[in-house]
C-alpha cells in the first residue's frame, strides 16, 4: 500500500511542485506517518518539542543530523524549508528561528550515530 502511494506521488509530482508538503510524503511519511504521529517510543512523534529542539544550539543540530533527515534525498535548501515547515505545522505558534540553507549544509556534514541518546541528553538538560 506505501509503495503504491509512493508510486503515484513520484509520477505525479514534477520539481517544480515539490514543495516541502510533497517532500515529507515521499521521504518521511514512511516512518513519521502522515500526522507526524511517528511509532513511539523508536519513531518520536512530532509536537511541540521540536520547539524546544529547534531553540538551542545542540538541539537545532540534532534535528538536520538525525539519519531521516540529514540521509534525505533532498537538497539543503529544500531541507531547511521542510524543517521550517514541519515546526510550522507541528510547534504551532511558537517563535522559532527558521533554518536557512547554509545552516543546514554545515550540520549535515555530520550524522549522528547514536540519535536516541542524543535526544535523551538534550532533554534531560531541560529539566
Ligand atoms: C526509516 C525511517 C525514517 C524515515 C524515512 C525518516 N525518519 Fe525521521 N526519525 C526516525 C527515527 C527512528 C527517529 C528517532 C531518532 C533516530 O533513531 O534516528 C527519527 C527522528 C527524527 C527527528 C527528530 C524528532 C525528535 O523529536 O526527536 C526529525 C526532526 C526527523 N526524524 C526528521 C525526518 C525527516 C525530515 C524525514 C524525511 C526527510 C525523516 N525524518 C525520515 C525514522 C525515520
Amino acid at each position: 500500500m506505501r509503495f503504491a502511494i509512493f508510486l503515484t506521488l513520484s509520477f505525479f509530482l514534477t520539481d517544480a511542485e515539490a514543495d516541502p508538503r510533497s517532500h515529507y510524503l515521499i521521504h518521511c511519511m514512511g516512518c513519521h506517518l502522515v500526522d507526524g504521529a511517528g511509532v513511539p517510543p523508536e519513531v518520536p512523534t512530532f509536537n511541540h518539542d521540536l520547539a524546544f529542539l529547534a531553540g538551542t544550539d545542540e538541539g537545532r543540530r540534532y534535528l538536520v543530523q538525525v539519519p531521516g533527515a540529514a540521509q534525505s534525498p533532498i537538497d539543503d535548501a529544500a531541507l531547511a524549508a521542510l524543517l521550517n515547515w514541519m515546526l510550522a505545522r507541528y510547534a504551532p505558534g511558537e517563535s522559532v528561528t527558521p533554518y536557512s540553507e547554509s545552516e543546514i549544509s554545515e550540520y549535515r556534514q555530520q550524522i549522528l550515530a547514536d540519535p536516541i541518546s542524543e535526544r535523551a541528553r538534550l532533554f534531560a538538560a531541560k529539566h
